[in-house]
C-alpha cells in the first residue's frame, strides 16, 4: 500500500479538511484521536475565501447533532461544499437537503421502494452478479478490484430499483460516470455538465411514462406521490431519481473495494471469513464501520446552541460538520477501534448516518457487501495485492478508485 503522510497531531491548525488532498494523502488517525480528546468542538479556520465550520469528532456529538433536525437544518446544503458555497439547488426537493413535513413525505414515498420486499429480486440479482463478477476475475486471476468487479454493482443495483429497462442501461451508466467522474475526473467540467443534464432528461422521459403506466419501482412511487397534498413537480421527481444514483454507487463500491483491501492487510480477518468464523452479517457492519465511505455530511445552525464542557456555542448559521470516520474510531464506543475485527460486537457504527435523514439505502448497501463477502468466501481462497492502489481524493468520500489483485481460486 502507498504510504500516507502522517501529521503532528498538535499541528491540526495547520490541515484543511477542506482539501481532498488532506484525506487522500494522510493518516489521520492521530489527529483525530487527540480533536477527540481534546477538541471535540473545533473551530476549523476560514478556508478559500468562506467562513470557518465547526468538526465534531466525537459518536456521541455526532450523533446527537444528526438527531436535531429542530436546532440543525439540512436545507442549506449537508457536505462541506454546498454549505460553504451558501446552499444547495436540490434544497427542499430532494430528500437528504430538505426537513419537516416535507422530508417526512419524501422518505414515506421512498421507503416503499426501499423496504426488503420490494428489493427481494434486487438482492437476487446483486448475489448473482458478485458470483459472476468473482468467477470471471478468478478465471483471468488479475483484476482491479475496483474497476472490474465493485464498479459493477451498485448502479446496476439502483437501475433495478428504478426499473430502467435493459436497453437504456449503457446509457445512463455512461451518463453516471461522465457526470460524477468518480475515478479523478478526467473529463472537462462542460461534459459532466452535459452528462448530469442527459441522466436528468432520461429521468424526466421516464417519470413521465411511469405517471401513465406506473409499476412499483422507485420512479413510479415518486411520480405518482404527493408532498404535503400536492402531486411532486418534474423537478422534484428528477432530482430525487438522481440523489439515488449520488447517494448509491460510489459509496457501496468503496466499501466493497475497502473490504478487499481490509483483507490484505489483517489476513487473519481473511482466514476468520474463509473459515466460516464470523458471521456475513456481522462482518458486513465491521467493514461499514472500517471503510466508512462517506466520511461527513454536515448542518447549518437555526440558533445559538451551547457545546461540549469547554463554553463554546455554535452560532446561528454556523456551519458544523459531523465526521463519521472518527465517530467510528471513538475509543469511548469501540473496544480497540484500530483493530478490523470481524466479529465485532455490539457495533453500532454510524456509517449510514442517523436519526432523521439516516441512509434510505442502508438495506440495499448491506445487501451489496453481504453479496461481496460471501461470493469472496465461496469462489476466493487467496487475494494479493498486485500494484500501488489508487486513493479517491475527495472531502467527502475515503477509498480506493483503483485496488489491482490477484484472486486465485478454492
Ligand atoms: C443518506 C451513507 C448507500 C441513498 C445517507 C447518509 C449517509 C449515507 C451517512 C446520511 C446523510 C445526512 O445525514 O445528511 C451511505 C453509505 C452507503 C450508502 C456509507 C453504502 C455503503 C446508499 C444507497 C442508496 C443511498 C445504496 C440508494 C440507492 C441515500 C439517500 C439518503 C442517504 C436517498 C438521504 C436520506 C434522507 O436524507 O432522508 N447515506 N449510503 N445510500 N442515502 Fe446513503
Amino acid at each position: 500500500m502507498s504510504s500516507l503522510i502522517t501529521p503532528d497531531p498538535g499541528a491540526v491548525d495547520t490541515l484543511d479538511l477542506t482539501d481532498p488532498r488532506t484525506h487522500a494523502e494522510y493518516d489521520l488517525t492521530r489527529v483525530w484521536q487527540r480533536l477527540r480528546k481534546e477538541q471535540p468542538f473545533y473551530k476549523h479556520r476560514p478556508v478559500g475565501g468562506s467562513e470557518g465550520f465547526w468538526v465534531v469528532s466525537r459518536y456521541e456529538d455526532v450523533s446527537t447533532l444528526y438527531r436535531d433536525t429542530r436546532r440543525f437544518t439540512s436545507e442549506k446544503g449537508n457536505v462541506l461544499t454546498t454549505l460553504l458555497l451558501g446552499g444547495d439547488s436540490a434544497a427542499g426537493m430532494m430528500a437528504a437537503v430538505t426537513d419537516g413535513p416535507r422530508h417526512n413525505d419524501l422518505r414515506r414515498i421512498l421507503l416503499k421502494a426501499f423496504s426488503p420486499r420490494a428489493l427481494t429480486g434486487v438482492v437476487e440479482n446483486i448475489q448473482a452478479a458478485a458470483r459472476q463478477l468473482l468467477l470471471d476475475a478468478v478465471a483471468r486471476e488479475e483484476c482491479d478490484f475496483a474497476r472490474d468487479v465493485a464498479a459493477h454493482i451498485p448502479l446496476n443495483a439502483i437501475c433495478d430499483l428504478m426499473a430502467v429497462p435493459q436497453a437504456d442501461r449503457p446509457f445512463v451508466l455512461e451518463c453516471t460516470e461522465a457526470a460524477l467522474g468518480s475515478d479523478g475526473g478526467a473529463q472537462s467540467p462542460a461534459v459532466a455538465w452535459q452528462a448530469r443534464n442527459d441522466i436528468l432528461a432520461y429521468f424526466e422521459k421516464l417519470a413521465t411514462e411511469r405517471r401513465r403506466n406506473p409499476g412499483t419501482d422507485a420512479v413510479s412511487l415518486l411520480a405518482t406521490g404527493t408532498l404535503e397534498g400536492k402531486p411532486l413537480t418534474m423537478d422534484e421527481i428528477v432530482v430525487n431519481c438522481y440523489s439515488l444514483i449520488l447517494g448509491g454507487d460510489e459509496t457501496s463500491r468503496l466499501s466493497m473495494t475497502g473490504a478487499v483491501a481490509a483483507f490484505l492487510e489483517h489476513p487473519d480477518q481473511w482466514r476468520a471469513l474463509l473459515d466460516g468464523e464470523v458471521e456475513i452479517s456481522t462482518a458486513v457492519e465491521e467493514v461499514l464501520r472500517w471503510t466508512t465511505p462517506a466520511i461527513h455530511f454536515g448542518r447549518s445552525a437555526l440558533e445559538d446552541v451551547p457545546v461540549g464542557d469547554q463554553g463554546q456555542q455554535i452560532k446561528a448559521g454556523d456551519v458544523v460538520t459531523l465526521w463519521n470516520n472518527s465517530a467510528n474510531m471513538d475509543e469511548e464506543v469501540f473496544a480497540n477501534p484500530g483493530r478490523f475485527d470481524l466479529a465485532r460486537t455490539p457495533n453500532k457504527h454510524i456509517a449510514f448516518g442517523y436519526g432523521p435523514h439516516f441512509c434510505l439505502g442502508a438495506y440495499l448497501g448491506r445487501a451489496e457487501i453481504a453479496a461481496m463477502l460471501t461470493a469472496l468466501r465461496d469462489i476466493v481462497t487467496t487475494i494479493e495485492p498486485n500494484g500501488e492502489p489508487r486513493r479517491v481524493y475527495s472531502n467527502l468520500l475515503s477509498g480506493m478508485t483503483s485496488l489491482p489483485v490477484v484472486l486465485r481460486p478454492a
